[in-house]
């Protein structure tokens, strides 16, 4: 692909795990497109389908009335046939076919990573805006979708507060984050949680039968431990093995979020946010700009080369920590 002609025709794409601000994100990239006067098509089921050439029109209507649904109107998947050199070839053929100048890449690290090879491998042209629940993309402050996952857990454990005060009892809650705790730390932080555990740190038994036994000690009528899915203590249900250990005539119940926090309406802030860099993208592109990604720092609009872009993880220091501990007594 010819970096310096002009740009005529994008695609835009949803790659990866869900995450709400998705549809607002495609709305902004297919009316700013539009109002650009570029031709848009969307590419349905993600890698999957740029292999398969499941390319369909778009116009401005295409995208009315979705800003506030979740999910992913161009549906998504996690492609194994693009990670062969098979499959990208495929890819790139039909995106030759199309006559397409850009792709307007709505994904994760792993889509940005299958972007990067791609793009070593054939002339094609990316831009890639950070959407996860899960907020561990480097270059930017903030993805799509966390804010939205963020509040389903706090309201979860708002709720599950609500019966563990009546009956006394102690709750752990899992939230998702393969390997991050962001939302387990932002939920548990909202959320007033006595304890939270992330895979950034080895889980510290010691200090959580203290705080834990502390809190019963100065009659708190409930517990919860808020832990990430990928923290090393192995979960919800292996937390609670343990908790039982240390108060053996206590209820420990257990509550797993899983894909709940997926879905749902967006956030006005993941809204905006998905608003404000499908929007970019589309300048960038306008501006030369490929293979970056487009991220929010500090309320600014910024550009990172692809390759640059890493899993980021959450920074437990000991401010934090002591935060956390003084927040729970
Ligand atoms: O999108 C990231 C994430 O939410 C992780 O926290 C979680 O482990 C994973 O997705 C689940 O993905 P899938 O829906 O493919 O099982």
């Amino acid at each position: 692909m010819n970096r310096t002609k002009k740009i005529k025709k994008i695609a835009v794409m949803t790659s990866g795990g869900d995450a709400p601000g998705l549809n607002a994100c495609i709305r902004a990239v297919v009316r700013t497109a539009i109002y650009n006067q570029l031709q848009v098509v969307g590419i349905q089921h993600g890698f999957e389908g740029m292999i398969s050439g499941d390319f369909i029109p778009m116009n401005a209507n295409s995208v009315s009335n979705i800003i506030q649904l979740g999910g992913t109107i161009l549906k998504s998947s996690r492609s194994e046939q693009f990670k062969t050199k098979e499959g990208r070839l495929m890819a790139y053929e039909k995106i030759k076919k199309e006559g397409l100048d850009a792709i307007v890449l709505i994904g994760g690290d792993g889509s940005f990573e299958g972007a990067k090879v791609f793009t070593n491998e054939h002339d094609v042209s990316f831009i890639g805006i950070p959407k996860t629940i899960d907020n561990d993309i480097s270059d930017t402050d903030v993805c799509i979708g966390y804010d939205t996952a963020l509040n389903t857990a706090m309201q979860a454990i708002d709720k599950i507060r609500d019966t563990a005060q009546s009956h006394e009892r102690i709750f752990i809650v899992e939230v998702m984050g393969r390997d991050s705790g962001y939302i387990a730390y932002g939920a548990g932080l909202a959320g007033g949680t006595e304890a939270i555990l992330v895979p950034e740190t080895k889980a510290d038994y010691c200090n959580l039968e203290q705080v834990l036994k502390k809190g019963w000690d100065r009659i708190k009528s409930s517990l919860i431990i808020v832990v990430a899915e990928g923290d090393e203590s192995g979960g919800g249900f292996k937390v609670a093995e343990t908790v039982k250990k240390y108060m053996p005539s206590h209820y420990v119940g257990v509550c797993i979020l899983g894909h709940i926090q997926r879905g749902g309406s967006p956030s006005a802030a993941d809204r905006n946010l998905a608003s404000k860099l499908g929007y970019a993208a589309i300048e960038g592109l306008l501006a030369d700009k490929t293979n970056v990604m487009v991220g929010m720092k500090l309320n600014a609009i910024c550009f990172t080369p692809l390759n640059q872009i890493k899993r980021h993880h959450l920074d437990i220091n000991t401010n934090l920590l002591k935060m956390i501990t003084a927040l729970s007594i």
